[in-house]
């Protein structure tokens, strides 16, 4: 895991350097698209809530997140015309994923592949185009390199739909990922600080949201750590409540944007709980309030997810160590990769 967290930089820039010259035919595919839906399971779910989020701040249409068992539980048909589905999956196998985007397609929706399973895998063969990130082979179990490649894949659709963001600063985000593995913040008061607590509340607005997810679900995984991914929004309708000295929060946003004052304001208030509040990005303001803190990438907030769960996959796997737990190989889950 630790070597591939150090792989990113180059992934990155080789997925951006395949998927950029895609920008035509994603446009192409996309014209006469009302509306997006997003096909996706674990990490690669976590990777279409950015899509998401992005496609609706950015892009203005309107995009949702499938559920799977309404295509191979419930098998029923819904009018998917002008609909654009996209199926995200690091292996490009798993069975449901490729099953619902052939769904989609039959409902009459046009439909994208988001892999790094390569292009003969099943879900590219499937799809009307494939995005096909350069990530290398990923061995460890928990996602790394495959995520944030399917966050540069993310963004090259949003690009394909018309975007009000500039394209420049995809440029500018593998040196950024690169700063951040050889400078990630306090990583020690970060482990010391969770590694002796029964749970732990992980929040962030907007397009951060969905670094948010994906940071609980890699501390769940790998360290095996009650970790609850929450808007910050959804963590004010109630769940506040369980923070408490035992169960801290980490705070994610990006450096600058709108979400960041609501962020500042949600450190005052878990810290006023008598909570750790763990910042996470947010740059020095967000420091300023937290207990302790991880730096984020000095970028732009649209782009920002793509590092901003640098500094947290490091921790997972430093975590992981420090609980005896190989980060590599934890238990819950087996693998697919495109060898399989
Ligand atoms: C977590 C992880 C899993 C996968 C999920 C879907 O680190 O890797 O949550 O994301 O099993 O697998 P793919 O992306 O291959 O469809």
């Amino acid at each position: 895991m630790r070597s591939e967290i150090a792989e990113q930089p180059a992934a990155l820039r080789a997925t951006l350097d395949a998927l950029l010259p895609q920008v035509g035919e994603v446009r192409r595919l996309g014209e006469q698209t009302r509306q997006l839906l997003f096909i996706a399971r674990g990490t690669s779910d976590n990777a279409a809530v950015y899509g998401r989020y992005l496609i609706e701040a950015h892009a203005g249409r309107l995009s949702a997140l499938a559920a799977p068992s309404i295509a191979t539980t419930y098998r029923r048909r819904l009018d998917l015309d002008g609909v654009l589905a996209v199926a995200v999956s690091q292996s490009g196998r798993t069975e449901e994923i490729v099953e619902t985007l052939e769904w989609a397609g039959d409902c009459g929706a046009r439909t994208v592949a988001i892999t790094n399973g390569g292009p003969e895998s099943p879900l590219a063969l499937a799809a009307d185009l494939a995005l096909c990130t350069v990530a290398g082979e990923e061995k460890a179990v928990p996602a790394t390199k495959t995520y944030t490649t399917q966050l540069a894949a993310m963004a090259v659709l949003a690009l394909g739909l018309g975007a009000d963001v500039n394209a420049a600063d995809l440029d500018r985000v593998p040196d950024a990922v690169d700063k951040l593995i050889d400078n990630p913040g306090d990583l020690d008061a970060l482990v010391e600080g969770l590694a002796d607590k029964p749970g732990v509340v992980v929040s962030g607005r907007g397009l951060a949201f969905s670094t948010a997810l994906e940071l609980a679900l890699k501390l769940k995984e790998a360290c095996y750590l009650h970790a609850m991914g929450l808007s910050y929004a959804d963590l004010l309708h109630g769940p506040i409540a369980v923070v408490d000295e035992d169960t801290p929060a980490i705070l994610v946003a990006a450096q600058d944007g709108p979400t960041l004052p609501g962020t500042i304001a949600l450190a005052e208030r878990v810290t006023g709980a008598g909570a750790a509040a763990f910042g996470v990005g947010g740059g020095t303001r967000l420091a300023a309030v937290s207990t302790a803190s991880l730096h984020g990438p000095d970028l732009p907030e649209w782009v920002a997810p793509l590092g901003l769960i640098v500094p947290g996959q490091l921790l997972t796997e430093a975590l992981a160590r420090r609980l005896g737990i190989d980060p590599d190989a934890p238990r819950g889950l087996n693998k697919v990769t495109q060898t399989d």
